[in-house]
């Protein structure tokens, strides 16, 4: 079985996806890229496609609904030689995403998801992938022809977030759909949904799948990879519990300057702003569910620098 970290938006930026390959991660997702950002040469877009020194294997996912538009971005991707696969988002619900014709506005549209494959498999030898829903509502099932698309426009694979759009991010996950899906699929297949712990990983493994993807169940858990491979549980509050922490922070800091030295002309935040939006984010889900997390809570909630974060994390 391959274990990959989900694309996340806001999560899986370069020091997260460092952390997770190094803790288990076969494979893991850039943040989604978008595709009119390259084309129309958005600095933060690129800051987006950068990778630390150390990752394992990283795809770039992009999104747009302009087939010109997703060649253009694959060709960039794959002249970066950063990746080892590309991927097309077809399944973000984000209103800002859907309005735009992109996301999960695509999971209704298989021929148009069939010419943005294309698009971009002419572009590259690197396997292009899609990530996708099983359609937009439960009563509207269109999988068969999304696989159609994506196999007959030459992608190398497909991952089923097996919720419905409709559904969002939450309720159940369709593995009765994704067993069908590695049926009759000719292309490797992947699973995504609500994978949190070894018993849903050994409820998905049993679809047949070929990798299973995992979102927010590695959130400020990467260390999950390592314990579905066996490796021993790491708890919240426990001494690696705050290594972590910090080496999650180190690597943040260590791609902060990355950036400032890689993009001189443009706005990278200051040290304390940089870590400060990181640890509102992302870091401070760490301490979720530690024994007096509130009071952390606030604590951290009133940390404007990165010498209170370290002073914090080493006294806990
Ligand atoms: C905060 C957040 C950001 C996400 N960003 C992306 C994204 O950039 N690209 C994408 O294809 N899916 C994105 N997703 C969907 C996840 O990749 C995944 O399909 C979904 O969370 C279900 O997996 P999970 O139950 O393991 O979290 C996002 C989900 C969340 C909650």
């Amino acid at each position: 079985m391959k274990w990959v970290l989900a694309p996340l938006a806001g999560f899986t930026d370069a020091p997260f996806r460092r952390l997770c390959a190094r803790l288990g991660a076969d494979l893991t997702y850039t943040e989604m890229v978008s595709a009119a950002g390259l084309a129309h040469g958005s600095s933060p877009t690129r800051h987006l496609m950068e990778l630390l020194p150390g990752e394992g294997p990283v795809a770039c996912q992009l999104f747009g609904s302009k087939p010109d538009e997703l060649a253009f971005a694959a060709r960039e991707a794959d002249a970066t030689g950063r990746f080892v696969e590309l991927n097309l988002n077809a399944g973000c619900p984000v209103p800002r995403i859907v309005h735009e014709g992109s996301g999960s506005a695509l999971v209704k549209k298989p021929e148009l998801v069939h010419e943005l494959l294309k698009a971009m498999v002419r572009e590259t030898k690197l396997p292009v992938t899609l990530k996708t829903r099983p359609g937009p509502r439960p009563d509207c099932v269109l999988l068969w022809e999304l696989l159609d698309a994506a196999e007959t426009a030459g992608a190398r694979g497909i991952t089923l977030h097996a919720r419905f759009t409709s559904q969002n991010h939450g309720g159940d996950v369709h593995l009765d759909l994704l067993a069908e899906l590695v049926q009759r699929a000719k292309i490797p297949v992947g699973g995504n949904g609500g994978v949190v712990d070894p018993a849903t990983a050994r409820a998905m493994a049993a679809t047949g799948v070929d990798a299973i993807m995992i979102g927010r169940g590695a959130v400020a858990r990467p260390w999950l990879f390592g314990e579905l491979k066996g490796a021993a549980p790491q708890t919240v509050g426990t001494d690696p519990m705050n290594r972590l922490f910090l080496e999650h922070l180190d690597a943040i800091l260590e791609f902060r300057e990355m950036l400032a030295r890689k993009y001189p002309n443009d706005h990278v935040p200051a040290v304390d702003g940089f870590v400060s939006v990181k640890l509102h984010t992302h870091l401070f889900r760490y301490f979720a569910g530690r024994p007096g997390a509130g009071e952390l809570r606030r604590r951290l909630n009133a940390i404007r620098t990165l010498a209170e974060v370290r002073e914090l994390a080493q006294n806990l």
